[in-house]
């Protein structure tokens, strides 16, 4: 696997195993919050997002986790749903290396691969979870499809992602969000609102597709947290802090002006093909 034509390896690989902004060490999710986003809380947000995505995945099945991060959410996949077999997909080779000890207490299968091109079986998974990756993948239509063909069928995919909902309304925003895809090595070809990201899971075959947009519950907080974290973060060099702030400065705007969301969805593979 060629991690260096892969613009989100690179991030990834940039930012290691200690990203000072994490909300809670080993966790890369922006939390689902139930406060305004303070740093009590913030351990507490990023587990109940991956808990909630979880709950409605199959229990006792092959369970297959697409972008794991650094492993953290395996244990707690792994609790909810007592796979009999969890693999955790990850196109940053070193962050499975980084997560070795969490995917051991999950029992998890690490395996580097690409989204893309899931290197599983087809109609050999009971479960797909993909928590806040999916808007780094090259293509939603690919993943989707790649997920109806590994998904046995009545299997279940569960995700969260970032979705893109109206193009910037001036040239700040629009600098803006270059400077947010550039930063993430994301593509300007597969931003997508929650509707279309619904439509074109229904379009690879998926069925009861629902879609959730909570980015006040995730993104509003996990920003006022952040910015707390910067606050205390007087040990990381200065230029780094100040990146970090302008870099917040531009996902407010983003948000403030209704053209980022976050995005739950839950669907499944139909029972049998129609005929
Ligand atoms: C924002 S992080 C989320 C990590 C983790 N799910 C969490 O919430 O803590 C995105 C993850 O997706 C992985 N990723 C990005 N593109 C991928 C691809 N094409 N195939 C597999 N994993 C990918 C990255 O390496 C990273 O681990």
């Amino acid at each position: 696997m060629r991690q260096e034509g892969n613009p989100a390896a690179t991030v990834y690989e940039s930012l290691g195993p200690n990203f000072f902004l994490a909300l809670d060490p080993g966790w890369l999710n922006l939390g689902l919050w139930e406060g305004p986003g303070t740093l009590e809380e913030a351990p507490r947000a990023v587990r109940r997002l991956v808990e909630t995505l979880a709950q409605d995945l199959p229990r006792g099945g092959v369970i297959l986790d697409v972008g794991n991060g650094l492993g953290a959410q395996d244990p707690l996949i792994a609790r909810i749903a007592r796979p009999r077999r969890l693999v955790a997909l990850n196109i940053t080779e070193s962050q499975l290396r980084a997560g070795r000890s969490r995917l051991g207490e999950a029992g998890a299968l690490p395996v580097v691969g690409d989204a893309m091109r899931l290197p599983i079986r087809s109609e050999t998974v009971d479960g797909v979870i993909s928590v806040e990756a999916a808007f780094h993948f090259r293509s939603r239509r690919i993943f989707f499809e790649e997920v109806v063909r590994v998904l046995r069928p009545g299997g279940v995919l569960t995700m969260s992602d970032v979705s893109v909902e109206r193009p910037p309304p001036g040239l700040l925003e629009g600098l803006a969000g270059l400077a947010q895809l550039r930063l993430w090595g994301l593509r300007a070809k597969n931003l997508s609102s929650a509707e279309r990201i619904a439509d074109l899971a229904r379009r690879a075959g998926l069925v009861d597709v629902r879609v959730e947009r909570c980015g006040d519950r995730v993104i509003d907080p996990a920003l006022a947290a952040v910015a707390l974290r910067l606050r205390a973060a007087g040990e990381v060099p200065t230029g780094q802090r100040l990146a970090a702030r302008f870099f917040l400065a531009q996902v407010r705007t983003l948000r403030r002006r209704e053209m980022i969301d976050y995005v739950l969805l839950r669907a499944r593979r139909a029972t049998a093909r129609a005929a």
